[in-house]
């Protein structure tokens, strides 16, 4: 199995363009089975669960062509509704299939969905909203069968503000007659996206980044081009990367607005940070004063995709910070591994505590889910000696070719 080779200690210099959002490219995927007519994505990163959802469409029999980064997919004759345990057990987000595919056939089989191992991931919210919206839902050996033929608009009240349950309410709303709202419904970017490519198919979606999403059902969707956003998740990596090995690089087509959260904290640990049109600009000089507290919460909170690569970061700055991760309950299996490296870090519930050193040094590690992953790859980049990461199929689940950005920045690492 591939593995990545790191010698630590290089400044970071240049620019590395952001890739397309994997978290909103997903749902976009999914979105296209409402139409019989093609839909072109642009901006498809080429990522593992990408071509795992693209694998899905075709389980359905819709035609996905990819040309470079623009996807088209055209679900004319859609053959199944059926999302088997083999096809969901690789990715999370076979669970938005059901949303359209209710929409589209008013039936549907999927089994259960994999994907990271950072917690329980239940689908509850999903199925009670879906369950409110008077479809007929049975959960039964690892399969959930969904009959949608009396589906309902409504006015839906999610329990906690799940970005899946609000993608997967929308994909099922969008062409069921009369008003569906969501209270309390996800904020994220990615939401928006999804908004705006169902609109441009022919939907009514509006409140997309707020708590309140309305959506009047239209009788049928028709063919788009849409550009998915670029990852805010991949860019969040890159700036914090700079941070933790120094130097001046400019993140190409993100926005500043999409980390904010992140962007603000890392400010006051003396990185410069500057946003010109769509890049970002970020240079780090000296070692990094630690940053006292950071907690994950829904947008536009800090992301919990970003806890474990700030967290490498804490492990080599100056003094001792603390960081509670709300959304995932077990999102901390990078802890041992960067104390592997040295790292100081103490775990009490969901709360880590990590009391910065001068520098890491080189270790074997274990990727174990993907962001973790990530956060090894940004530790062996600081550490001395050489790093040697493993699993990083893990890391391949939503980073194109990290190794590669990373050298065209100075960094020195290859795979193997
Ligand atoms: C999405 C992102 C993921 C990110 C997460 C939180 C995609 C493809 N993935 O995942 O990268 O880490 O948002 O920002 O967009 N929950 C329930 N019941 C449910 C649904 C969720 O209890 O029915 C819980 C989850 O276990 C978790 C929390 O709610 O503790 C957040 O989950 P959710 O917002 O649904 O995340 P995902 O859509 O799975």
């Amino acid at each position: 199995m591939a593995k990545l080779v790191i010698n630590g200690g290089n400044r970071l210099y240049g620019s590395v363009e952001i890739q397309g959002a994997k978290n909103a490219v997903l749902p976009l995927f999914a979105a296209t089975v409402l139409t019989d007519e093609k839909v072109i994505i642009k901006n498809v990163p080429d990522l593992v669960d990408v071509h795992n959802m693209a694998k899905i469409l075709n389980s359905l029999g819709a035609d996905v062509v990819r040309k470079g980064t623009v996807t088209e997919i055209t679900a004319r004759d859609l053959k199944s509704s059926e999302i088997t345990h083999v096809l969901a057990k690789e990715l999370r987000s076979s669970i938005f299939i059901l949303g359209p595919v209710l929409g589209r056939l008013r039936q549907a089989k999927v089994a259960y969905p994999g994907g990271c191992d950072i917690g329980l991931r239940p689908i509850d919210i999903h199925l009670k909203a879906l369950r409110e919206m008077n479809v007929k839902i049975i959960e039964r050996s690892g399969y959930i069968y969904c009959d949608a033929s009396n589906i309902i608009s409504g006015e839906l009240m999610l329990d906690y503000p799940s970005v899946g349950a609000t993608e997967n309410i929308m994909l099922a709303a969008v062409t069921t007659k009369g008003k569906t709202t969501i209270m309390n419904a996800a904020r994220e970017p990615e939401i928006v996206d999804l908004q705006n490519l169902l609109n441009a198919m022919g939907g009514s979606i509006k409140g997309a980044g707020t708590s309140f999403i309305e959506i009047e059902g239209v009788d049928k969707l028709h063919g788009a081009t849409y550009t998915a956003m670029s990852d805010r998740i991949a860019a969040g990596t890159f700036a914090i990367a700079v941070a933790i090995c120094g130097g001046e690089v400019v993140l190409k087509n993100c926005k500043a607005e999409h980390i904010h959260a992140l962007l603000s904290k890392m400010a006051k640990t003396s990185c410069n940070i500057k946003q010109i049109d769509d890049n970002i600009e970020i240079a780090a000089k000296c070692r990094r004063d630690a940053i006292e507290f950071i907690e994950t919460q829904p947008y536009p909170g800090f992301p919990t995709d970003l806890q474990a690569p700030i967290m490498a970061l804490q492990t080599v700055s100056n003094g001792v910070s603390i960081i509670t991760e709300n959304i995932f309950e077990s999102r901390y299996k990078h802890v041992c591994e960067l104390m592997k490296m040295g790292a100081n870090i103490k775990i009490k519930g969901r709360t880590a505590i990590i009391k910065g050193v001068d520098r890491l040094s080189g270790a074997e590690v274990l990727a174990q889910d993907l962001r973790g992953g990530a956060a090894l790859v940004l530790a062996g980049l600081n550490a001395i000696g050489t790093t040697v990461v493993s699993d990083i199929y893990h890391i391949d689940r939503g980073y194109e070719s990290i190794e590669n950005s990373f050298k065209l920045l100075g960094a020195d690492i290859r795979r193997i």
